[in-house]
């Protein structure tokens, strides 16, 4: 499978609605540098999309709307704070075309979790709407759009195996087998809010209360070539975990509870409060997902693979 395939493009024109579905991300390298000016932390990442979707239909109309159903209907505010709207406005800015659309949101992806998932709506609707509008933009002109939208919105776009630099905005597709990865996503009881786990990260490094932070990614990317799940296991790594243990004790039970359960590495999963563990292999992970659905130590915990394709046609 091709990073950039082309066919999974929805198509333009007609009438009938447009379905594109969107990936969670991973983060299997978090390395977080110094508080910028902007307000941003200087990253270093290895993003990793997993089969855990959402889906944006969009329909003609004669103004913006959304509507959504799932995980954290009724939580989400659906005005323009909402990525979905906010992404296909800046789409029709761009295209000098009218943001006229009814937009639906179908999600899978738990709200405030650390996997992403308000910035892959944000992706799948950009895509949604350039097919419906027939606006045409490539995907690295998507990806720009995106990148005024939300620092993981871009690598969204493009999902694979990406390395993320910059604010996480500047995206290199790192090449990896489809769907050789194998993983269990454990979503726990409430949400973390993103900027309060780097908050509680900059507090924590000034008191210098924190690990040593990652180094470059090359140890990780390196297992990633190797296709051994116990070498992976002992590269991966995440400077927010501190901050969100911080914040979150309970999820070191969690974490706990996977590794006995025969996880070769149970870490944060982005600014958290998800945590993520990595199998041997599908089966495996269908086994720790189990264990720990039935343990009650987190909200639900689901087997997932990696890497999977960005938002595209569903
Ligand atoms: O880019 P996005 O809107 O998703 O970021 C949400 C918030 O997370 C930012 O306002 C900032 O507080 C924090 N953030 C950060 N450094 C990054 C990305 C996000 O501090 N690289």
């Amino acid at each position: 499978e091709a990073l950039f395939e082309e066919e999974g493009r929805p198509r333009a024109g007609g009438s009938g609605p447009v379905r594109v579905r969107v990936p969670a991300k991973i983060n299997l390298h978090l390395g977080v540098g110094p508080l910028r000016r902007d307000g941003y932390h200087e990253l270093t990442t290895i993003y990793q999309a997993v089969s855990l979707y959402d889906e944006v239909t969009a329909r003609r109309g004669d103004q913006l709307t959304l509507t959504m159903e799932g995980e954290g209907a009724g939580a989400l505010p659906l005005d323009s704070s909402n990525l979905v709207l906010r992404a296909a406005r800046a789409l029709a800015e761009r295209a000098g075309v009218p943001a006229h659309a009814r937009l639906h949101l179908r999600k899978q992806i738990p709200i405030a979790a650390g996997l992403a998932g308000g910035s892959a709506d944000a992706a799948a609707a950009l895509v949604a709407c350039d097919a419906l509008w027939g606006t045409g933009r490539s995907r690295d002109e998507l990806a720009e759009i995106a990148a005024s939208v939300g620092s993981d919105v871009p690598f969204l776009v493009l999902g694979g195996t990406a390395l993320g630099t910059g604010r996480g905005e500047v995206i290199s597709p790192v090449l990896v087998r489809p769907s050789s990865w194998h993983w269990v996503i454990a979503a726990a009881e409430g949400g973390l809010s993103t900027p309060a786990v780097y908050a509680e990260l900059d507090r924590l490094r000034a008191d210098d209360a924190t690990p040593t932070p990652l180094g470059d990614p090359d140890q990780l990317l390196a297992a990633l070539r190797q296709r051994d799940p116990r070498v992976l296991a002992d590269a991966l790594g995440n400077d927010m975990q501190v901050a969100a243990l911080s914040l979150r004790p309970d999820l070191a039970g969690t974490l706990a509870r996977g590794r006995k359960a025969g996880a070769l590495a149970g870490m944060i999963c982005g600014s958290g409060p998800t945590c993520l563990f990595l199998a041997r292999n599908a089966a495996q992970a269908e086994e720790i997902a189990a264990d720990l659905n039935a343990s009650g130590s987190c909200r639900i915990a689901l087997p997932v693979f990696g890497p999977v394709a960005g938002a595209r046609a569903a």
